[in-house]
């Protein structure tokens, strides 16, 4: 059996807009890298953490990779088993990329591979919506789900899980620009209204089944006007410089729809293509340089694969 593995797995953008908890797509950049050994030793340890500017556990029962790791190991009947981690963050936290998903997810793949695929990704979602309750108080899926599957999921239930994975359109890209402003998700996630009025659930659903509906279609007109969020946007924008800005800018580059990647800070546009994708990350990328805000950008397909091992 294989002692030792690298593993990169991918960032996600989770809700696409109207699809908050429920949709999610993952992307072929960024994404962060996991080495994982098998020791002699007992239990779990995290010898090194890079990228993340001091800012994540080295303690194993707090940090997100080791703790669903450890889920993982006792659900095989390995509770003890001596494993060493090394996690390598290739991309920034609390960007709304699913920063913590893209650990947790290249440390699941990492074990589940040494141990000899025990289990399919899609059978570790579970495992990983445990590090991202210890992230951010809530085990949601929309990033976990897509980083371990690959492609466009939904959600469709939580209890019992039910994850559909979608059709897209194959040339579909995603334009998504950071800018350096920090939004933890466990704060973006307080700010939300639990209640909401019946005429408001119409349209979101409405505007989910269209957005669902379009991409088996391959409909962009059906996908862009679906991509309408009236629940969490107005809420959440607010703490994205000139968001509303930034969508005329996109929208006007040639954005098929613009809105928030996950719980934020960044924001993405689906494109036809690369090129318009390129245009709509300079555009959005300059005007937030001309407001003194850092950004960083990044433009992929719609990433198929998932995890994959590096070494
Ligand atoms: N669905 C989650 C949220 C994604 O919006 O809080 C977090 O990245």
């Amino acid at each position: 059996m294989k002692k030792s593995i690298k593993v990169f797995a991918p960032a996600t953008v989770a809700n696409v807009v109207c699809g908050y908890d429920v949709l999610g797509f993952a992307v072929n950049q960024p994404g962060d890298e996991v080495i994982m050994s098998l020791t002699d030793g007992k239990g779990i340890t995290i010898s090194k953490i890079t990228g993340d500017d001091g800012k994540l556990p080295l303690n194993p029962t707090k940090n997100t990779v080791s703790a669903s790791v450890q889920h993982y190991l006792n659900h095989i009947g390995k509770p003890d088993l001596g494993v060493e981690i090394e996690l390598h963050k290739k991309m920034p936290i609390g960007s709304g990329l699913g920063s913590s998903s893209a650990s947790t997810v290249a440390g699941l793949f990492a074990i589940n591979t040494l141990m000899g695929n025990l289990l399919t990704n899609k059978e570790l979602v579970p495992f990983a919506m445990k590090g991202e309750e210890l992230a951010c108080g809530y085990g949601h899926a929309d990033n976990v789900a897509p980083a371990l599957m690959g492609g466009f999921v939904l959600i469709r239930s939580y209890q019992p899980l039910d994850i559909i994975s979608l059709p897209f359109p194959e040339e579909m890209h995603a334009a998504i620009v950071y800018p350096e402003v920090d939004v933890p998700t466990k704060d973006a996630r307080q700010m939300i209204r639990s209640k909401v009025l019946l005429k408001d659930a119409v349209t979101q659903w409405g505007n989910v089944a269209g957005l669902v509906s379009g991409l088996f279609m391959k409909d962009y007109d059906l996908i862009g006007r679906s991509m309408t969020d009236i629940l969490v946007e107005p809420t959440r924008s607010i703490l994205i410089p000139d968001f509303y800005k930034l969508r005329t800018i996109a929208m006007k580059a040639g954005a098929v729809g613009f809105g928030i990647s996950g719980s934020g800070p960044s924001v993405f546009a689906l494109t036809k293509d690369a090129d318009t994708a390129n245009k709509i990350t300079e555009k959005l990328k300059q005007h937030l340089k001309n407001i003194s805000i850092n950004s960083l950008s990044f433009v992929s397909e719609v990433n198929k694969r998932g995890p994959i091992i590096l070494d």
